[in-house]
């Protein structure tokens, strides 16, 4: 049996990603150090998978205790999803992300290199394309200068990743996620958003369930069918599945690193979103056209060709889908 190390485990997509790593017969150990989790997940994985969890409840910028754990497993793979990932904090607070998502990412290499670990995939972003002009966008589309510290995090952490597998025969594959939304099925489990939500779906049923009072839809100036954005929206249990697929051709690939899109190759718009959403929960949603929220790109939406063909990785979910789990998790958590 492989094990795999899934750091931030506890979190929306790598919860998700373990329970589909168990199902897939992996033995799994979690390093969390619940900033953005809480440790309740692991009882509701093991409820999804019916296995036990290891869980290690730590930073992995702490190297002590990232040693303690690579001496004591032989690890066959690490998935890394451990970061900060909100947008606008990063710009309040540049330094604590390039210190949790850069340092973090440095402070494990290290200690992959140190116990000869191989196998990395990490949590990439289609942020790294920016504004791209030729849609939908492909893995060889030109990366562009990020809009915020987060967004640099991430293009750095390619680089470093790129240098370090180069020179030390490492494999790595990185996964540039479009727009994770959706719940786990069972609505055990979920994104669990602090304070008020700054992403789309999270604001959705927050407005719903009657704990925001109304919905701004950001812009219908936008040179799109309807007017508003257009985003490439995945349901997580589908990136999740991802995950699995790209360990399993982290083996037996020829090359140091591969890259990724990881989306359903659809755009909607979110006017569109917010129509799925009420039809198929029979829930009306109060929501205003407000003015654009700066930093928005217009439209990005993934070229899906290259993981469809060596991953043999396509979604499964549609909009309907990640729009009805949402709603159902989220009612989970005001019962
Ligand atoms: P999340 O915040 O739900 O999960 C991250 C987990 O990592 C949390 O459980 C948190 O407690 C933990 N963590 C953070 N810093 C840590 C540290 N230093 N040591 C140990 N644990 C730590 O986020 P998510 O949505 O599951 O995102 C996972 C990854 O995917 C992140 O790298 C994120 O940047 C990336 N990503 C997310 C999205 C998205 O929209 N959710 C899109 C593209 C990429
Ligand atoms: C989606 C659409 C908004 C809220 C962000 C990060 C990106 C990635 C995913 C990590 C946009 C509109 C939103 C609201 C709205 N994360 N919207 N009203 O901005 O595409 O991507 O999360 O890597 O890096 O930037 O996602 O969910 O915030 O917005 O109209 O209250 O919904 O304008 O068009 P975004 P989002």
């Amino acid at each position: 049996m492989k094990k795999i190390l899934v750091t931030g485990g506890l979190g929306y997509i790598g919860s998700h990603t373990v329970v589909e790593l168990q199902a897939e017969g992996y033995d799994v150990l979690v390093v969390d150090n619940l900033s953005n989790s809480k440790e309740e997940v692991k009882a509701r994985i093991e409820d999804i998978s019916g296995q036990s969890l290891e869980l290690q409840i730590a930073d992995i910028n702490d190297t002590n205790a990232l040693e303690s754990l690579f001496s004591k497993h032989q690890f066959d793979g690490v998935i890394h999803f451990a970061a900060h990932k909100a947008v606008g904090e990063s710009v309040e607070h540049p330094v604590m992300y390039y210190q949790n998502n850069v340092s973090g990412l440095i402070s494990l290499l290290g200690t992959m290199e140190k116990y000869g670990v191989s196998n990395l995939i990490f949590s990439s972003s289609c942020t790294v394309y920016g504004a791209a002009t030729d849609l939908p966008v492909t893995e060889s589309t030109q990366i562009q200068k990020a809009e915020s510290p987060y967004g640099t995090t991430k293009i750095l952490g390619e680089e470093i990743i790129n240098d370090f597998a180069k020179h030390k025969g490492f494999k790595s594959i990185l996964l540039r996620y479009f727009n994770p939304v959706g719940a786990h099925p069972s609505a055990k489990i979920g994104e669990l958003p602090l304070g008020v939500p700054n992403n789309l779906i999270p604001y959705i049923t927050q407005t719903a369930a009657g704990i925001r009072e109304k919905l701004t839809v950001f812009g219908d100036d936008y040179n799109t069918e309807d007017g508003t954005c257009v985003r490439d929206y995945i349901h997580v249990v589908d990136l999740a599945k991802a995950h699995v697929k790209a360990l399993s051709y982290c083996d037996k690939m020829s090359q140091n690193v591969d890259v990724f899109n990881v989306g359903t190759g659809k755009g909607n718009t979110v006017l569109e979103v917010i129509n799925t959403f009420e039809k198929v929960n029979g829930v009306k949603l109060n929501y205003t056209i407000g003015s654009r929220r700066g930093g928005d790109i217009e439209q990005i939406y993934a070229d899906t060709t290259k993981v469809n063909n060596l991953l043999g990785w396509s979604a499964k979910y549609g909009i309907a889908d990640m729009m009805k789990h949402a709603w159902a998790w989220q009612q989970g958590l005001s019962d």
